[in-house]
């Protein structure tokens, strides 16, 4: 296996920093993808209307007894609005996910098909390019059909990967005419760790998130070749898989940390791009993991290799990784024994890497990391990238009037600085293609429903969860029309 050849490249990655200069339209091509994304769980809402099945995040809602998630922000009945608020910021693509549930509530053909999500996925895709956006759709966003959980555990029978792939195949063939760029599954590494419950919370949940994200990858590769071989001839699209990525900066300029940086990049995000670029995982998971990590076929490894059209890029943060002595007698069982063991928030000077966000106790502000992670992606055979998530969360103040809260200042900077950072891992060669910041508009949060607000748009949830533009829309509506001089 190739792994030799992903080996961190030190010399662009530590000697060049992004630059600060103005970063305008006219650094992208004409066809650069400029978007917002979402998913169907975050925003939809009518969990029991139009004949959707419940799904595992239901049932998590419900037990954590939190508040309306059937509501989210109603984006079922005012799809057409959050057109109309792509439309105003004037970018070219929505990435959203399909409900699973919503097409198949039991989750396999067999079970029935869902002929109102159909048309609501119709008319909702329809609705874009009538507008002039790029509907840019993932299949499957955290929310696994609860009949499906109820029978595999998540993803912890490989059952799932032939059900998986009825459903996508349904999805390529109804509307796989219109709809040009595909998502598997989204971050496999947080769904097959967290699945079908929260996240850090309950990471127990996932008796076995090694062998569960291996099922994930063999349901994404699965799909894509479905969509590879019988759709894309005729079709002519796109797919592939957001992915989380993280960048680990070495704690201090030892051998010891700049290889435990290497290490948290492998055990992260390797994890799902050495499989899918070279079929297997990271030399250095096999080498620590031993038993632990599941192993693929031969076959497997000719099915997952290349199993892609582009590499979906999520980044939010970057961590320190400080080295512990590795030695051959060191066993390790899990993802957790790892990363706890080489990964930190503050550097030796007692700094964080980047400021805490108000939202979020763990994202720090990080441009140089998206540029980093960035350039060494291209040594995995340089493939196509697309950045389909980057975001700034704010913490929800039902304090401030809407109009405050809708002056976000510093989401503006965020988006200036990684766009900076995007456009110097370009001049070095990178693909990157798009750029998809999360969020279209303030919606359902993974771990603290409502608190936190990823949006360019704000949600009112006090009053009829209504939609006004932030100042970072007007930011980055003046920035698409070429008018805005930003530094
Ligand atoms: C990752 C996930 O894909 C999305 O569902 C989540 O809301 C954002 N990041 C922000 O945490």
């Amino acid at each position: 296996v190739d792994t030799v050849a992903a080996v961190v490249d030190t010399t662009t990655t530590t000697t060049t920093k992004t630059t600060t200069t103005t970063v305008t339209r006219d650094d992208f091509p004409t066809d650069f993808k400029f978007g917002c994304a979402t998913s169907a769980f975050q925003t939809e809402g009518s969990g029991t209307e139009g004949g959707r099945g419940p799904s595992t995040w239901d049932s998590f809602i419900q037990d954590a007894n939190t508040v309306g998630t059937e509501i989210a922000t109603d984006s079922y009945n005012r799809y057409k609005e959050d057109v109309q608020l792509l439309k105003n910021m004037g970018v070219n693509t929505y990435r959203f996910s399909m409900s699973w549930s919503r097409i198949l509530p039991e989750g396999t053909i067999d079970g029935g098909i869902n002929q109102a999500g159909i048309d609501f996925y119709n008319n909702f895709i329809n609705e874009l390019i009538a507008n002039g956006i790029t509907p840019f759709v993932t299949l499957f966003h955290f929310d696994l059909p609860t009949a499906l959980n109820t029978k595999y555990t998540g993803f912890l029978s490989i059952d799932i990967v032939e059900d998986f792939k009825a459903y996508a195949d349904l999805c390529f063939k109804t509307f796989g005419d219109r709809v040009k760029y595909w998502a598997t599954i989204n971050e496999p590494q947080v769904w097959g760790r967290y699945g079908f419950t929260n996240t850090a919370a309950d990471a127990n949940a996932i008796t076995d998130p090694l062998l569960s994200t291996h099922h994930v990858i063999l349901a994404h590769a699965t799909a894509a070749k479905l969509y590879k071989n019988t759709y894309q001839p005729t079709q002519g699209g796109e797919i592939g898989i957001p992915i989380v990525f993280e960048w680990f900066e070495p704690y201090e300029d030892t051998p010891q940390d700049v290889f435990a940086a290497r290490r948290a990049f492998d055990f992260l995000t390797g994890w799902l791009l050495e499989p899918l670029v070279y079929g297997d995982y990271p030399f250095v998971m096999r080498a620590l993991l031993r038993d632990s990590l599941p192993t693929f076929t031969d076959e497997q490894k000719e099915l997952i290799k290349g199993s892609y059209d582009y590499i979906g890029v999520n980044y939010y943060t970057s961590r320190f990784a400080d080295g512990v002595a590795i030695s051959n007698n060191d066993v390790y069982t899990s993802l957790d024994d790892y990363q706890h063991a080489t990964t930190t928030e503050v550097g030796p000077d007692g700094k964080l890497i980047g400021p805490a966000t108000p939202g979020s106790t763990s994202i720090f502000v990080y441009p140089e990391g998206l540029r980093k992670a960035l350039i060494l992606l291209k040594n995995y055979n340089n493939p196509k990238v697309y950045i389909t998530e980057n975001g700034y969360p704010d913490k929800r103040d039902d304090t401030l009037s809407v109009e405050k809260a809708s002056i976000d200042d510093a989401r503006i900077q965020h988006m200036k600085d990684h766009l900076a950072a995007v456009r110097d891992a370009r001049k070095t060669g990178t693909n990157v293609q798009g750029y998809l910041m999360w969020a279209l508009l303030d919606c359902m949060e993974m771990g603290s429903p409502y608190q936190v607000r990823f949006g360019l748009n704000y949600t009112d949830y006090l009053n009829n969860l209504a939609r006004t533009p932030k100042k970072s829309a007007g930011w980055l509506k003046d920035f698409l029309a070429g008018s805005t001089t930003s530094t």
